[in-house]
């Protein structure tokens, strides 16, 4: 395997003039109140402030990972059924305000039940569907680190769900090409041949994003990764960076009505978008809020969605141990 590098690799942001500030709004505040703020949090039930949001379209780009219903800390587990009423309805009151060259993402993965997984993404696609949103990309979100199960094949991957409510919508491929995997290739034939075959900027991510070494991935968040905070489930900055740079322009508004320690905000404010965040828990809202903040004043630290890929050959841990390899022939 061979690492790749890339000009774009950076870790901290340049510093802007001068700082937006962030608005803590408390679930007293009608969220009319907000719409003046570039930078936002609701502290409190995303539905709530749904519903008493005036309903007509504000949000570019509105992209979540909601509560899988897996019975994490922050939510109690419920039947299926009741689970996806509820996201219903959020979604009933989120498309309204979707602006009409905008995107929704949803990021989801599996439901389990007794040791029977359901994939949720199939759940959902009726509900979106029922609100006519077109479907661009069921993007693979692929990572290399999990727990591992015992009776079924580890999970090892979450879907992203992108939608569209129009023909007409933002994709600014060339913000996120990533290197090709040939870029000497020529054309063989034909009236170009001899002259190379590729984009000098890149090449379009795909829609599998995943560890392997001919792609370019972005790792989950575990306890090493330069992310990590007190919460159980965030996302990685560099998925919703991804998204962030290819479906809104600078200055849009980004919504996460889920936004935990708001990774998406820090996806937002690094590409100097705007951002609105809903979240349940003041614990996870204050740590979004300070990373918000540090975000917009260029401190974040973050991985990119275009930072290469760790060689894991190169560690000593990746040596087959000796006594390991008599024991692997006596299994066989
Ligand atoms: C999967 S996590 C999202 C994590 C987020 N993507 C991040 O990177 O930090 C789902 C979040 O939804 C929050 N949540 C659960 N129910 C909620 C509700 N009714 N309203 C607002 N937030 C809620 C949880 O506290 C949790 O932080």
């Amino acid at each position: 395997m061979t690492v790749k590098t890339s000009p774009k690799v950076k870790k901290r942001q340049s510093a802007p003039s001068k700082a937006p500030s962030v608005k803590r709004v408390s679930s007293k505040t009608a969220p009319d109140k907000v719409r003046a703020e570039d930078y936002a949090i609701w502290v409190g039930d995303t539905e709530k402030f749904l519903k008493k949001l005036p309903k007509e379209p504000l949000f570019d780009l509105i992209v979540s990972s909601p509560p899988y219903n897996i019975g994490k800390a922050y939510e109690k587990k419920n039947d299926l059924k009741q689970y996806m009423e509820w996201q219903k309805r959020i979604i009933d009151e989120l498309v309204p305000r979707l602006k009409p060259n905008g995107s929704l993402c949803w990021q989801i993965g599996n439901f389990v039940d007794n040791g029977q997984i359901v994939p949720l993404d199939i759940e959902f696609g009726p509900i979106f569907k029922g609100h006519g949103l077109q479907m661009r990309n069921r993007i693979i979100w692929h990572f290399g680190h999990g727990l591992h199960t015992q009776r079924r094949f580890s999970g090892r991957y979450e879907v992203v769900l992108w939608y569209t409510k129009t023909d007409d919508y933002v994709f600014n491929l060339d913000a996120v090409r990533v290197p090709a995997k040939y870029p000497g290739k020529k054309h063989f034939k034909g009236p170009k041949a001899g002259e190379l075959s590729g984009n000098p900027m890149g090449k379009n991510p795909e829609d599998v994003w995943a560890n392997l070494d001919d792609v370019w991935s972005i790792p989950n968040v575990k306890a090493n990764h330069v992310e990590k905070t007190l919460h159980p489930c965030q996302f990685p900055v560099g998925l919703i960076e991804r998204l962030v740079l290819a479906l809104t322009n600078k200055g849009d508004l980004v919504f996460d009505p889920f936004a935990g320690v708001c990774s998406a905000g820090v996806a937002a404010a690094i590409k100097k978008r705007r951002f609105w965040g809903c979240e349940l828990s003041a614990e996870y809202a204050e740590v979004g809020i300070q990373r918000l903040k540090e975000a917009i004043s260029g401190k974040a630290l973050y991985r990119p969605h275009d930072k290469p890929l760790y060689d894991h050959t190169q560690s000593n841990l990746s040596k087959f141990p000796d006594d390991w390899l008599t024991k692997k022939g006596e299994q066989k």
